[in-house]
């Protein structure tokens, strides 16, 4: 069927109706265990009552007014994303590339206050942040910018989960002001670096008076174990951004900022139409109750090390799987050649997963996932991968 939605995405063929918790339905009533949570969106899974009371409420009371107002909810969700993360203040947008455009602004700023003209931001090979002109620009894979050139300027680029790579950077160029990393590269194929990285890239902030901007745009939530990746580090950044499950679904981005970072948008220079909305922040709200009323944070640590380790159990023997990584319910399995098509052929088995960088199978399941299903997902990769490798 043609249809007139632009062509940016290649689309499976397939149509879901409506979701209950990990489970999404489609419109011929087949159901397919839900191991993506929408890219890391919906932790709660889908439909999740809180979320959808909270929802309804506050779509009959009010909608939108304006960031020309105070808007109630906005405050409490700023006040509540602080006492998680220890920073000072939130702006909020609706996605996860805003989100990074608001910390890209806050780099030059303070780059622009501290009397640099043409501030850098350096930032990894293999990340992404986003498809907008400035995050594609900061986004380390020569796929997202191609055809978009000329890239915004002002990034240096440095090799993941090496720091010495940061260290000539820092010796070699006096305008970097500020590091963007992920704490774990998502889209970059789940790659966890060492673990001392994330305490190393403070130090080194630290050292040479640059601004930590972490983009937990994937990794937070809860997603790792921890609400925020960076916090099993036991650091703590400049700049955090997220979003995806933040409002689990429905659109949210904030950045986060302390000290000299949350004093460097001053008023005018920045804003969002529907950035911190009443709906949005209402979302938001519930998700943040609910994960801690049903402990979901310590949920995704123990579930994911259960899926980890039952994965590879199960794929023990597989001579193509190199690897099972990650932290939490944010988890890659990396096979020794592309295996886009594994993708299509997990939905003919009703599996929800995704391939990135073209050989890691990446899991996102939501965190409310139990020991049933953790045991499906795990038959079913384990199938898959099996016949795959043999050819068939
Ligand atoms: C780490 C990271 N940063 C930024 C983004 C961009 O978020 P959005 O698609 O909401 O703009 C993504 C999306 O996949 C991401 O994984």
């Amino acid at each position: 069927m043609t249809t007139p939605v632009m062509a940016t995405y290649g689309r499976l063929p397939v149509r879901f109706s409506h979701g209950e918790g990990v489970w999404l339905i489609d419109e011929q009533g087949e159901r397919y265990l839900d191991a993506l949570s929408g890219i890391a969106v919906c932790g709660l899974g889908h439909a999740h009552p809180a979320v959808t009371e909270a929802i309804a409420g506050q779509a009959g009371r009010l909608v939108h007014t304006s960031n020309l107002y105070a808007i109630e909810n906005q405050e409490r969700l700023a006040q509540k994303l602080v006492e998680l993360s220890g920073m000072d203040s939130v702006f909020f947008g609706n996605s996860g590339a805003e989100a990074n455009e608001a910390a890209i602004k806050i780099a030059r700023a303070t780059g622009h206050a501290r009397g640099i003209e043409l501030p850098k931001i350096a930032v990894a090979e293999g990340s992404f942040h986003g498809r907008t002109l400035a995050t594609l620009s900061a986004t380390g894979n020569p796929k997202v910018h191609a055809g978009f050139e000329p890239l915004v300027q002002g990034f240096v680029r440095f090799a993941y989960d090496d720091i010495e790579a940061l260290e000539r950077i820092a010796v070699n160029d006096a305008d970097v002001v500020a590091v963007l990393v992920e704490p774990i590269l998502g889209e970059g194929g789940v790659v966890v670096p060492g673990k001392n990285y994330l305490a190393e890239l403070r130090a080194l902030c630290d050292r040479n008076n640059w601004l930590m901007m972490l983009d937990e745009i994937q990794t937070g939530m809860g997603r790792t174990g921890r609400w925020f990746a960076h916090q099993h580090a036991g650091v703590l950044p400049d700049v955090m951004t997220l979003a995806k499950a933040l409002g689990n679904g429905v659109p949210i981005g904030a950045c986060l900022a302390r000290g000299e970072a949350a004093q460097a948008l001053k008023p005018g220079t920045h804003g969002s139409t529907f950035g911190g909305n009443p709906l949005a922040c209402a979302a938001a709200l519930a998700v943040i109750e609910t994960m801690e009323d049903e402990g979901l944070v310590e949920r995704a640590r123990d579930k994911g090390k259960r899926l980890r380790e039952q994965l590879s159990e199960a794929l023990r023997g597989l001579n193509c799987v190199r690897e099972v990584r990650g932290q939490g319910l944010m988890i890659g399995i990396e096979l020794d050649r592309p295996c886009t098509e594994l993708v299509a052929r997990a939905i003919d088995k009703r599996l929800l997963i995704n391939v990135t960088a073209d050989r890691v199978i990446r899991m996102l399941p939501p965190l409310i996932v139990d020991d049933d299903e953790i045991g499906m997902i795990v038959g079913t990769v384990r199938e898959l991968i099996a016949e795959w490798n043999a050819g068939d």
